[in-house]
């Protein structure tokens, strides 16, 4: 350590660090534009030029090593001349026009001109004329902006090792692209954007701006993560299955949801939808990734480990034992409350139990995940329907209600009584408990919806000969996964999108369904359904069953004590899961209407908080079982990074899944899998680049 004196403050600093860093970490702020704080130096803008006394010439603060006793003029007249005209200089060939740049209000140059009072009036402006590159995917390269900081170029070639960027020459203008200005995706670029956000302006910048006020910025650096209604930490599991450590990867997915093999099996993966690779060619497939890290796991890192906080005395019931239900309870029982799940049915895990057919979702898999939660000491009463919900306050301190959607909707039109109709929920519960379903030999699924889709492919199973599916919606706008839609045709599912459905043909037993073709089909600004027909297109489909596919809600009625909102939903306070009941909250569908099993697993987790507060805890059933790793940035080239597809699943062919209800999607194989993992452009990388702190969050500053 040393001691010099910065503007008549005595510092002690290291000897090996330089002088900018030192001011800059002890609060006192001096202009700089090339220097980043995770980058090496290059010295080249000369915006923190400084006096040194006894030195003659002024230097630059980024590249002067402080000796002991060193004396610092920041904000001498000559070293403030020096900067502004280096500072207008750098504006003569910069757009004058800042209210149009995207970056405005986020710009370390604009800050930068503030501060140094510099204009570009005195100089002859010029414009650079680079045509502004929108061609490649998450970037866009604006050269007319560059003041040619080379901080993206040593980003590049230094902070990562990829060695993409360089700077250029045409027509006497310097720029920074890449070899023969060939497109990023054709350069072996890795798409970590380490570029744009080192650049302190707007000439590299992403594609999706990333000042989305709805969003934090973390959650828009890491879209996949984001997304996810739990906050998986999904680049840091991709990652653990690269390097083939899967108990680490799945116990970094233990860490927000109790069920990893189960999400791996049939999550919806919302992840997927705005993974950035998408954007370069395939999105990761992120749901495989998981199944294989699950499938691999031997439970290392959590078996018998993380939390388990000293029992409170205090007594939960959950009633319902789907994926809300049971993550709440797992986590209630980890805050040290006895808690009792409560389920109807013979066994455990609700709609992945009942309702998602065991082709998608083997059983043992659910039961083996329950056996966890039952391992952590929560206790499971089946066969108990709970009709007295209030009756539970007398035995116990809180009740979460978590029962889901298990009744069917039944459209209000001609012939829905009609023998033969049968209801999407009861079906699949009736099939999955091995019951007679009342199907007959033809059957039409009504709705579009993956339910609708599970509702076909198990009749399908069950040995229906012909099977249709008609929905209102158009083929591009129907809500089942493209996954589901494309192998149910496959299996020979016949589907009619863009349908109404006029009525349900038949004397007391159905014979068919009448259906008129949809032109158009929007919602008005009132969120009122407007359903335009296409004239005189009335058709026919005979059949001997129909199953409503088009919704489910909550087998309850206000009798019961609690209100209860749209759809037979229990209302919740805003912002809370707390239902008008003091005591009695609700989680999962039975909230918000039938949505994902990982929503269900999300709403679960902030049940258990709210209850574990209202209990007298402190609500953090946060906890760690992967080992926190040390992540190398400098991740290197890679040749042809940017085409690689995604890996191909192993599935079994129509022809050998459509007559039994046997897994048939085996995800990726073990030669393929750490390629997979090894595509993701790990934007969690990003992260570790520090952000830029401009002059007025400098101590010195704000005293000034
Ligand atoms: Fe020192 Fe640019 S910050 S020369």
């Amino acid at each position: 350590m040393v001691t010099i004196t910065i503007d008549s403050v005595k510092l002690e600093v290291d000897e090996n660090e330089n002088v900018l860093e030192a001011a800059l970490k002890n609060g006192i702020y001096i202009p700089h534009l090339c220097h980043h704080p995770d980058l090496p130096e290059n010295a080249s803008c000369r915006m923190c030029v400084v006096e040194v006394e006894g030195k003659d010439e002024i230097v630059t603060s980024c590249d002067l090593k402080p000796v002991e006793g060193m004396v610092i003029n920041t904000k001498s007249e000559r070293a403030n001349k020096l900067r502004t005209l280096a500072l207008e200089l750098m504006l003569s060939g910069h757009p004058e026009d800042c209210s149009t740049c995207p970056k405005y209000g986020d710009c370390e140059l604009q800050t930068l001109i503030q501060y140094v009072g510099a204009n570009n009036a005195r100089m002859r402006t010029r414009t650079k004329g680079i045509k502004m590159n929108e061609d490649n995917p998450l970037l866009i390269h604006d050269m007319n902006r560059c003041v040619l900081c080379g901080r993206c170029v040593r980003a590049c070639n230094k902070l990562r090792g990829v060695g993409v960027l360089d700077y250029r020459k045409k027509d006497l203008e310097t720029y920074v692209g890449t070899l023969h200005d060939k497109l990023l995706t054709d350069s072996d670029c890795r798409f970590c954007t380490a570029c744009a956000q080192v650049c302190p302006t707007g000439s590299i910048r992403d594609k999706v701006q990333l000042i989305n006020a709805d969003l934090k910025r973390e959650e828009a650096l890491i879209p996949c993560k984001g997304e996810c209604p739990a906050h998986t930490d999904i680049p840091r599991y991709i990652r653990y299955v690269k390097e083939g450590n899967c108990d680490a990867a799945a116990a970094v997915v233990r860490e927000k949801a109790p069920f990893p093999h189960t999400l791996g099996m049939i999550c919806t993966q919302s992840c997927a939808k705005q993974c950035k690779r998408g954007e370069v060619s395939d999105a990761m497939s992120i749901r495989e990734i998981k199944r294989y890290a699950a499938e691999h796991d031997s439970g290392k890192y959590w078996k018998g480990k993380g939390k388990q906080l000293p029992d409170t005395g205090k007594k939960v019931c959950v009633v319902g034992s789907g994926p809300a239900g049971l993550t709440a309870a797992y986590y209630l029982r980890k805050q040290g409350h006895a808690v009792t799940v409560k389920e109807a049915l013979p066994t455990v895990g609700g709609m992945m139990s009942y309702g998602i057919p065991a082709y998608r979702l083997p059983r043992d898999i659910v039961a083996k995940e329950a056996d966890v939660i039952a391992n952590q000491g929560v206790k499971f009463e089946t066969d108990t329907k709970v009709t007295d919900i209030l009756g539970l306050k007398k035995e116990y301190d809180a009740i979460l209600m978590a029962i889901g959607n298990h009744v069917g909707v039944r459209l209000p039109m001609e012939g829905n009584e009609n023998e033969g109709v049968l209801l999407n929920i009861e079906f699949l519960r009736k099939a999955s408990l091995g019951k007679p379903t009342g199907m007959g030999k033809k059957v039409i699924v009504l709705g579009g919806g993956n339910v609708a889709f599970d509702c076909a492919r198990t009749a399908k199973r069950l040995g229906a000969d012909e099977i249709h599916l008609a929905c209102l919606e158009a083929r591009d706008k129907m809500t089942a996964d493209e996954e589901e839609i494309e192998q149910a045709i496959e299996e020979g599912i016949k589907i009619y999108p863009a349908q109404t459905f006029e009525r349900i043909t038949g004397d007391k037993v159905v014979t068919g369904v009448d259906f008129m073709n949809v032109k158009d089909f929007y919602f008005d600004e009132n969120r009122k359904a407007i359903i335009e027909k296409e004239e005189g297109s009335q058709h026919h489909i005979d059949a001997d069953t129909v199953i409503f596919a088009t919704g489910q809600w909550a087998d309850l009625s206000e009798e019961q004590g609690l209100e209860l909102g749209k759809g037979n939903s229990i209302k919740v306070k805003e912002g809370s899961l707390s239902s008008s009941v003091d005591g009695i909250f609700a989680a999962g569908d039975v909230v918000y209407g039938t949505k994902s099993v990982i929503q269900a697993i999300a709403s679960g987790r902030d049940a258990a908080s709210e209850i574990d507060r209202y209990l007298g805890g402190d609500g953090d059933i946060t906890e760690v079982l992967a080992p926190v790793e040390e992540v190398d940035g400098y991740i290197g080239k890679e040749e042809g990074f940017a085409n690689l597809k995604a890996a191909c699943k192993q599935i079994k062919p129509a022809s050998e899944r459509g007559n039994n209800f046997d897994v048939f999607d085996f995800g990726i194989c073990d030669s393929d899998i750490c390629g997979e993992a090894s595509r993701c452009l790990q934007c969690d990388l990003r992260l570790q680049i520090h952000q830029p702190r401009l002059w007025t969050q400098y101590s010195d500053q704000k005293e000034a």
